[in-house]
């Protein structure tokens, strides 16, 4: 039993929807949790920008004495999760391989939606990651930026959220999908209204779940789960604004969350989170 943490870092709280569906899938586990809320959004920043933020995000958890690290920040998975994986000695899980897998073993027509960030949709990992699943596969991507904000906002079912995703949806509804991978963290709790829009038989993947299904399958194979549940509480830093990440996280974890502490950002510093 390997009773050191899980290190689940995003841009700020949509990491949440993955912390919530590893904590639901192994529960005896220690998750240290981090939310670069002073520089969210990742998702319109240039590719050099997100690398070097996921490398200082890295170096933070790293100092809480991690055995696995989640990248629950599809930007971040997009753009930098191969140059963590070399650069780090514990195992790096993104959440865009298990999504892609995931959408590629739902698919029957073989036509599947991605929405994402900019920077997801621009940087093609989606596209290259469903056709290395399952070659011949037609993907269908859209940018749908304004959905972050309006899942912070709490603005699930709002009209004005109704309308945003019918603007944003309906061409990759026309275009056949079948299948429509939620390529963002804050797009699970919208789930229930882009449902709506892409009517039900089109079948939606949440890259959560599937992501915590991928960390438990790296465990399982490198002898390092722990079930000592007396351990398994949740511990969030951020780097701006806790208070307001603990009560807007609720939302996305869907319980409250008790222990979060400010991190100090000092950027004339090599490492900024000292
Ligand atoms: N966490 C980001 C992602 O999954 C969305 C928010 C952002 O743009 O930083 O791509």
């Amino acid at each position: 039993m390997d009773t050191r943490a899980i290190g689940i870092w995003d841009s700020g709280l949509g990491g949440l929807t993955v912390v919530r569906a590893v904590a639901e899938r192994l529960p005896g586990e220690r998750l240290v949790y981090f939310g670069d809320s002073a520089r969210v959004p990742y998702g319109t920043k240039s590719a050099q920008t997100v690398r070097r933020f996921a490398r200082q995000n890295s170096e933070f958890l790293l100092t809480k004495g991690l055995k696995l690290m989640v990248v629950a920040c599809n930007t971040a998975s997009a753009l930098a999760l191969e140059e963590l994986q070399e650069l780090l000695d514990i195992p790096v899980i993104g959440v865009i391989e298990p999504g892609a897998r995931a959408a590629a073993a739902a698919t029957r027509t073989g036509i599947v939606g991605v929405i994402g960030t900019p920077g997801t949709i621009q940087s093609g990992a989606y596209n290259a990651a469903l056709r290395e699943c399952k070659g011949g596969l037609s993907v269908v991507s859209r940018e749908c930026p304004l959905f972050v904000p309006l899942a912070e906002e709490g603005w699930l079912m709002h009209p004005a959220t109704r309308l945003t995703a019918e603007e944003y949806l309906n061409p990759v509804k026309q275009a056949g999908v079948d299948t429509l991978v939620l390529g963002c963290t804050h797009y699970p709790v919208l789930r229930p209204l882009i449902g709506e829009v892409m009517g039900q038989d089109v079948r939606l993947v949440d890259s959560a779940e599937e992501t915590a299904r991928e960390v438990e399958a790296r465990l399982d194979k490198l002898n390092l789960k722990s079930a000592d549940e007396s351990a398994a509480e949740l511990e969030c830093y951020v780097s701006d604004m806790p208070s307001r990440f603990r009560q807007a996280g609720e939302l996305f974890l869907g319980r409250r969350i008790e222990n979060v502490a400010l991190v100090e950002y000092d950027k004339a510093k090599e490492n900024p989170w000292q």
